[in-house]
């Protein structure tokens, strides 16, 4: 089981209705992403990297060729089915951060544990941890709104870990970060993989960071180059 990949990617293609017809946007993509890996995905905007992502992390299904994740065919499973696969195990960090604003920065970190039943006195004090882990601590009761765009992110990328997933999927992680912030978030990722051992998928448009993964996969136009 050991050497199973978490992700097995063959003959992947997507298509979408454009105004002017049918667009295909991933075009016979293939690649496997086995534990503990760190894998940047690179490419010009509109190459498919998002797409790529959503699919992978099945919030997606609608593709055609094989995309497993954890050994299962994601297009074959139901919305429950996938949404159980990912539950706990998966992390998201969507391009837009996607916090809920009526809940501060704390109650947001927690809200998977919350979704969970997994709330406890040591899960909340890992809540606490990875607050001081991003710089945030002193923030823990602020609401989105009063946040700036780089402490967003952060938090919602507490939020992606706080339930230790097995894979962790982030689209431009540092997108909104200065150098600064944007070091201390791909530090803490490295930590997070290194410690935890949790596989780390990521855009980025940063070579110096994709530098540091095991694996770049570079998109051009919907296919690996
Ligand atoms: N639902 C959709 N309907 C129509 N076109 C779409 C849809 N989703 C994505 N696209 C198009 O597919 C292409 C790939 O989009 P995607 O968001 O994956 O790019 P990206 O590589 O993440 O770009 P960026 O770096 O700008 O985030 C783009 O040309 C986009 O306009
Ligand atoms: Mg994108």
């Amino acid at each position: 089981m050991l050497n199973n990949p978490l992700v097995e990617v063959k003959h992947l293609q997507k298509t979408v209705s454009a105004h002017f017809g049918l667009l295909k946007i991933l075009n016979g993509v293939n690649f496997a992403i086995y534990t503990k890996e760190t894998i940047a995905i690179l490419g010009a905007s509109g190459s498919g990297k998002s797409s790529l992502l959503s699919i992978m992390a099945g919030l997606d299904p609608e593709y055609e060729g094989s995309v497993h994740l954890f050994g299962q065919e994601l297009k074959d499973l139901n919305e429950d089915q996938r949404s159980a696969l990912r539950k706990n195990d998966v992390g998201f960090v969507f391009q837009s951060f996607l916090l809920i604003p009526e809940l501060n920065a704390f109650q947001n970190i927690c809200l998977p544990l919350e979704i969970s039943g997994l709330i406890n006195p040591q899960t909340t004090d890992f809540a606490n941890s990875l607050l001081t882990r991003i710089g945030l601590s002193d923030r823990s009761n602020h609401y989105p709104a009063t946040m700036s765009g780089g402490e967003q992110q952060r938090i919602a990328l507490a939020r992606a870990f706080i339930t230790k997933p097995k894979i962790l999927f982030l689209d431009e992680p540092t997108g909104s970060l200065d150098t600064e912030n944007g070091q201390r978030i791909i530090e803490l990722l490295f930590e997070l993989n290194q410690d935890f051992g949790t596989t780390i998928v990521m855009v980025t448009h940063d070579t110096e960071v994709s530098q540091l993964c095991d694996k770049v996969l570079t998109l051009k136009a919907g296919s690996l180059v």
